[in-house]
């Protein structure tokens, strides 16, 4: 690919533009910040590992530039405040919002085919906000959470199990918040179940650990995880440059799927050149069904939230 845009080159942004780069995904990446200098400064350093870790994608920092952004093939969206301790991510709505909305608006001006990941907390809202704002097919606008909730709850089975992280397979379904649903039924270690291996309880564990696995981050660090956020958001980019065909939890726009209509939510997706290829709908029993809408009606609150401060009018 000629060129991949990431939009704030804070701790998500020039870690998920770094991995890029080591991926050697695109002759170009772009780092887009707000801040005079943060971008160029994350991506001079990014460049000058360029011989050290062997790639040849050619890594640029603009403070504000979009011109130099123009003609991306898929732009990765991470301005915006991260939570802070205390904080839940939908505190962030507004402000965030505001910030999803003027950057999408300056991509989608030099960008207009590119393909839209969205980062910016809270996720699932956020999307729906770049959606809104860049008004092209929902196959280009979706977001990454899914990947990085799958990757904690990956770890933590890897870690009970004691075996590779590498041979866990797993789906998880919802919003980006501690109503995410995480589906043990749906998880393999290469093929054995799961439920075979560890029991009820321990699996009850890590399930909860996992939905609350972004907070125990913040409250340890003072500020919210970044390696995973910006590797989850940097494998989907290889996924659409690649044209991939793989499936990982995505927050995609839905339209009558899983019973939900007019929200983004973290359902399993087909990731190729084009975005989002498909949607898979699997079966649910009736308490992964109850967990799913419960998950939907939470986003749903924050969109009411959102739409009471007319940020999208
Ligand atoms: P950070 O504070 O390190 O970086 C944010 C960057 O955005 C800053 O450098 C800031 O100057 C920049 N920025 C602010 N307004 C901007 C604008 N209008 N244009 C360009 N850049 C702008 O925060 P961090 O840790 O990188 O997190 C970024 C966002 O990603 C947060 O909203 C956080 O909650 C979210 N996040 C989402 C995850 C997910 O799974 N979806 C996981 C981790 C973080
Ligand atoms: C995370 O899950 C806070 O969304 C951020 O790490």
């Amino acid at each position: 690919m000629e060129k991949i845009t990431v939009i704030g080159a804070g701790n998500v942004g020039a870690t998920c533009a770094n991995v890029i780069a080591h991926k050697d995904l695109s002759r170009e990446v772009v780092l887009v910040d707000i801040k005079e200098g943060m971008a160029e400064g994350k991506a001079l350093d990014i460049w000058q590992t360029s011989s050290i870790n062997n790639f040849n994608s050619r890594v640029v920092g603009v403070t504000n530039n979009y011109l130099r952004t123009k003609g991306s093939g898929v732009v990765v969206i991470t301005s915006g405040m991260p939570r802070k301790p205390g904080m839940s991510r939908d505190d962030l709505i507004k402000t965030n919002a505001e910030i999803v909305k003027d950057v999408t608006e300056k991509v989608i001006k030099y960008s207009p085919e590119a393909v839209i990941i969205v980062v910016s907390n809270p996720l699932d809202v956020m999307t729906y906000v770049a959606y809104r704002t860049a008004n092209k097919h929902s196959n280009k606008v979706f977001g990454m959470a899914g990947i990085l909730d799958t990757g904690r709850y990956k770890a933590f089975i890897a870690e009970a199990l004691n075996v590779s992280p590498k041979d866990i397979h797993a789906m998880l379904l919802g919003g980006h918040g501690d109503t995410m649903v995480p589906l043990p039924r749906y998880t393999s270690i290469n093929g054995i179940p799961v439920t075979e291996l560890l029991g009820k309880e321990e699996i009850e564990k890590i399930v909860d650990r996992t939905r609350k696995g972004g907070g125990e981050l913040v409250s340890l660090m003072g500020t919210s995880a970044w390696y995973a956020p910006g590797a989850a958001a940097a494998q989907m980019v290889e996924a659409i440059v690649d044209d991939q065909k793989r499936i990982f939890p995505v927050s995609a726009w839905l339209q009558g799927e899983y019973g939900q209509k007019d929200i983004y939510l973290g359902v399993p997706a087909k990731l190729g050149r084009n975005g989002i290829d498909e949607i898979i709908e699997i079966k649910l029993d009736a308490k992964e069904k109850k967990m799913l809408d419960e998950s939907a009606q939470s986003v749903r609150e924050v969109i009411d939230v959102l739409n009471k401060m007319k940020v999208l009018d």
